[in-house]
């Protein structure tokens, strides 16, 4: 079963995470089914609603530390940066269900979906500072607009999770249901959506965020450079070697 599952039924394509045993974690190849099937929803005037979500028990650990370590992404055509500017560019509803975990890029992708609704159970975390690593898919940009600077600062330099009724409150959450209730919320949602005229949304989102969309592909990029270039010093070597090796990091020395 591949580690990617995409669906369409009544104008809403469903994008799951279907990777239980590692934690839903993201390989390239799995950025690279991704963005396709973006890219497909973009172009396919079938599609008028994206849904992505995950597991009742988790959403995503974020990148596949091992993956990552092996094929970092190198340029912006990797698939990883791919995906990131075609959720960041889509221009009809884009919707995520999370429940359980979403670390990393779980967390940041969300920053592009129009609405989001969580499970009870959902743990939001962007470990960057914590992996050696600085913040990823705009987030930068966008946490500190949407949270206010000083909870964007808490999120992102202690890198320690927040749950679903602080992301509520902060406004990353539309709503919160149990966790066996959330996907079928999004997708309940999405079917509304859909029966929508599509040109309206896309209009109402373009109007909405039109203006914004320089800054924020000129700020993943900005991003994109400086996480490549961490990736290969010290602290990300030694942050990702203990998670292989399943110890404490040590960076007393960096
Ligand atoms: N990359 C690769 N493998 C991962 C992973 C990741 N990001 N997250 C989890 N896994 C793997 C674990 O190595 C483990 O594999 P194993 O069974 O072969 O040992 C398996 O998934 C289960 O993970 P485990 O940590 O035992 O599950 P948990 O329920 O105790 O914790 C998380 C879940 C998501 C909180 C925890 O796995 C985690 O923190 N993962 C790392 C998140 C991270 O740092 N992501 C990178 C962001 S850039």
């Amino acid at each position: 079963m591949s580690d990617i599952l995409t669906h369409t039924d009544a104008g809403v394509m469903t994008i799951t995470f279907n990777r239980l045993d590692k934690k839903n974690s993201i390989t390239a190849a799995m950025y690279a089914t991704m963005a396709d099937a973006v890219a497909q929803a973009a172009a396919d005037p079938a599609v008028r609603v994206v849904v992505f979500q995950g597991h009742e028990s988790i959403f995503s650990a974020g990148n596949d530390i091992g993956d990552f370590l092996n094929q970092p992404p190198s340029t912006q055509e990797s698939p990883v940066f791919r995906f990131l500017r075609g959720i960041a560019t889509f221009e009809k509803p884009l919707l995520a269900a999370v429940a359980g975990p979403a670390v990393g890029i779980g967390t940041t992708m969300l920053f592009h979906c129009d609405l989001v609704y969580a499970g009870d159970n959902a743990a939001f975390s962007m470990p960057f500072v914590n992996l050696g690593l600085c913040p990823e898919a705009a987030s930068s940009l966008l946490a500190p607009r949407m949270f206010g600077y000083h909870r964007a600062a808490e999120a992102l330099l202690m890198g320690e999770p927040f749950f679903a009724e602080a992301a509520q409150e902060v406004g990353l959450v539309n709503r919160v249901v149990p966790p066996t209730e959330v996907n079928g919320y999004a997708q309940a949602q999405a079917r509304k959506l859909a029966a929508k005229p599509l040109t309206s949304l896309i209009a109402t989102k373009r109007l909405m965020k039109g203006g914004d969309q320089q800054a924020v592909l000129q700020k993943m990029d900005e991003e994109g450079r400086d996480f490549g270039r961490m990736l290969r010093e010290p602290a990300a070597k030694e942050a990702f070697g203990a998670f292989m090796e399943k110890r404490k990091p040590d960076f007393s020395k960096l």
